[in-house]
């Protein structure tokens, strides 16, 4: 059977090894208490002290004690080493890569519609048209009456419109009646206006028509205004618009306020002109709707329609972003899906 001395210097041996293996701090003063504390092993085998004859006692207690004291040092390094490795390893995580290329910050647009009608409102006012702005709450008497829809007339059924609570106060159906608004501002002086904004009809939503959309009008009016102007801005507008090798066509149609009216189309980009649900299958988009301003809708405004003519015109914005930017259907203008706008 071995000493003592010998059973402690094995159990030196087996506390280096086994403190070799202590990978954290914790660890270490796990092994502390296993091996050196007051329930540890070595306290464990001085224990046996006791029966030995008293003159091999100090002896022992020699040993015991330079073991303890060799392995304190050894625990010492090991837990020094390893606070320095855990104190890098923090640093490390937490450090800063100044060297790391930046995150680029999102950058946020215009959304498509906006983008379009400040496009044809860049090419209007520097035709010299002035912006007027105009409210999208009207009267009946505003969007209706005083642009030559007398109460029960037919023509009412083309813009479905929604009411409020309060009696003859709706939403507006188009932006003419600013041009009530603008000529009743500014008569009897010549007038070049247009007028941006939001407009609204209970309509049934589809690939082509939206409840609420944005038209631009347009109004001028002055001693010797013709239907040649409205053309010559028109086309003018049309060609700046979509280009020069673009076609668009004039078509007669009818407005209440403009006499004669017509209508514009532009051909369908999105299927070349063959034909697709957006064109209604006719490879044409109609764009605006136009004409010379009726002589009642001039005296409603406060102009002498024997001395004044004008031309107005009305254009939908959403068409034309569809046109320009390629989109097949109305609806994701306002859905707010963030790979549409992003695209765009
Ligand atoms: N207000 C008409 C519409 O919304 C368009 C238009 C404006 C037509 C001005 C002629 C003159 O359909």
């Amino acid at each position: 059977m071995s000493t003592l001395v010998e059973q402690l210097e094995a159990l030196g041996r087996e506390a280096t090894a086994a403190l070799a293996e202590a990978k954290t701090t914790p660890e270490t003063e796990a092994w502390y208490s296993e091996y050196l504390g007051r329930k540890g092993k070595m306290t464990g085998l001085l224990r046996g002290l006791g029966q030995l004859p008293a003159e091999e006692r100090p002896a022992v207690g020699k040993a015991a004690n330079e073991i303890k004291v060799a392995l304190e040092a050894v625990l010492q390094e090991r837990q020094a080493a390893l606070a320095q490795a855990e104190m890098e390893a923090a640093l490390a995580a937490e450090g800063i890569d100044v060297t790391m290329p930046g995150r680029r910050p999102q950058m946020g647009k215009l959304h498509p519609t906006n983008q379009t009608l400040r496009e044809a409102c860049t090419i209007l006012t520097h035709m010299g048209f002035q912006i007027f702005d105009s409210a999208e709450v009207e009267t009946d008497e505003l969007n209706f009456e005083l642009l030559n829809f007398p109460p029960d007339h037919p023509a009412r059924d083309m813009q479905d419109t929604f009411f409020t609570t309060k009696k003859d106060v709706i939403l507006r159906t188009h932006t003419s009646p600013g041009q009530i608004h603008a000529m009743r501002q500014y008569a009897p002086e010549p007038i070049r206006v247009i007028l941006p904004g939001k407009v609204y009809r209970k309509e049934d939503v589809t690939a082509r028509s939206e409840m609420m959309f944005y038209q631009i009008e347009g109004l001028a009016v002055g001693r010797n205004i013709t239907f040649s102007d409205l053309k010559g801005t028109l086309l003018n507008f049309a060609n700046q618009m979509y280009g020069d090798g673009r076609k668009s066509r004039f078509r007669k149609s009818y407005f209440p306020f403009t006499e004669p009216s017509v209508e514009v189309d532009v051909d369908c980009i999105l299927c070349g002109g063959k034909g697709c649900r957006v064109c209604k299958y006719s490879g044409w988009l109609e764009i605006l709707g136009a004409g010379m301003v009726h002589p009642i809708v001039l005296k409603n405004g406060g102009y002498d329609p024997t001395v004044y003519s004008g031309f107005a015109f009305g254009m939908g914005i959403e068409r034309q972003a569809m046109l320009k930017r390629g989109v097949d259907d109305i609806r994701y203008f306002y859905s707010n899906d963030v790979r549409f706008l992003e695209r765009l």
